[in-house]
């Protein structure tokens, strides 16, 4: 296939970039500003497998039609995108510019040049704060902050186009929170400014930072800190390799992906500590704006409508993958 990566230097991107050079069936090519992605990474895959690299921004619409114009694409893996919580709720026209807007621009490129297949990077976030905190793809969705909301809203694009235009298929993964890097030490979240957890925490235990906070700890959970559901990057990069291959003999879909279990900040905190073998310090602070208390995956379907097969479901594996590509980061 010829597949178009947006965000290809991105965490995400770049190790979806990599499963798909190991498996070498395919033609890449690769579109990134650098915002957050990584050259690096990308040089560093140089050595796994071709590809090709355009630098380009999803608002320049201008030179993207060029791309579309000059290359014929049979699927496009869409992860160019703003992804923290916290901030969106402060910028939020960031979010709605970037992730619906530029996202619309790319869909309607997209069916004008007779792509296929459309994989696009959703989110948890979609969901907002559900009553069970376990969901599946039929739970309602409404999002709490304008992140979650600015995906949504090109999901509902995405349907929108494929019921108009039969050729054109999309799958939709809601990923739920993702992590670790790369187990051959190759990539990895390379991003410094990330505000994620398990980052932030290998970010402590290697010194980069004084000391950690936990936002929240008074939340109605089992230790009053919020869960999650963490997913080794890793199994989160096969999960599109399946999905796509699924959309070659199967309609548009939508799918969770998680492992359908949930840690709270307090157990990973503990279980980094344990990994490491490092008593970081660990600040009790007030509630992060836009957070839910619980969010885990039902990540049935996935498992069962595709051949895709976890293989790295365990914390201590995501975070000690995670501080061993830290502690190589300068
Ligand atoms: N947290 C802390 N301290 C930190 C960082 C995070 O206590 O320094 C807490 C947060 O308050 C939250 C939990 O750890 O309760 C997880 O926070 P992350 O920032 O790691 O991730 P989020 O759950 O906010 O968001 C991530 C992705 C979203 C995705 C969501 C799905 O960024 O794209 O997971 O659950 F939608």
């Amino acid at each position: 296939m010829n597949i178009l990566i947006t965000g290809g230097a991105g965490y995400i991107g770049s190790h979806v970039l990599k499963a798909l050079l190991e498996r070498g069936n395919d033609s890449v090519t690769v579109i990134d500003n650098f915002y957050s992605g990584s050259k690096e990474a990308l040089i560093t895959l140089e050595s796994v497998g071709k590809f090709e690299f355009i630098k380009c921004d999803l608002s320049d619409t201008f030179s993207l039609r060029e791309i579309f114009k000059t290359h014929k694409f049979d699927a496009i893996i869409h992860f160019a995108a703003f992804i923290e919580v916290f901030e969106s709720t402060v910028k939020p026209l960031k979010y709605y510019l970037n992730n619906t807007a530029n996202a619309a621009n790319l869909i309607n490129l997209a069916i004008e040049y007779g792509v296929g297949k459309f994989i696009f990077s959703s989110t948890a976030a979609t969901y907002g704060e559900p009553e069970s905190g376990v969901v599946s793809e039929q739970s309602p969705q409404n999002p709490i902050n304008p992140y979650g909301k600015s995906k949504l809203m090109t999901e509902w694009i995405l349907k929108d186009a494929a019921a108009a235009n039969p050729n054109f298929k999309y799958g939709i993964l809601r990923y739920f929170n993702v992590a670790g890097a790369s187990s051959d030490g190759l990539i990895g979240q390379n991003y410094p400014n990330a505000t994620h957890l398990i980052k932030v925490a290998t970010q402590t235990i290697t010194g980069k930072r004084e000391s950690m906070s936990v936002f929240g700890t008074d939340y109605a959970t089992k230790d009053g800190t919020c869960v999650r559901d963490y997913i080794h990057i890793e199994d989160l990069a096969s999960a599109h390799l399946s999905v796509l291959e699924y959309l070659s003999s199967n309609d548009s879909d939508i799918f969770n992906v998680g492992y359908g279990r949930g840690f709270s900040v307090f157990e990973v905190i503990e279980t980094a500590k344990k990994v490491s073998g490092v008593d970081f310090k660990v600040i009790n602070a007030s509630r992060r704006d836009g957070d839910p208390a619980v969010l885990i995956s039902n990540a049935d379907k996935l498992k069962t409508k595709t051949n895709w097969k976890p293989k790295k479901d365990s914390l201590e594996l995501i975070i000690s993958s995670a501080l061993e590509w830290e502690k190589k980061l300068k």
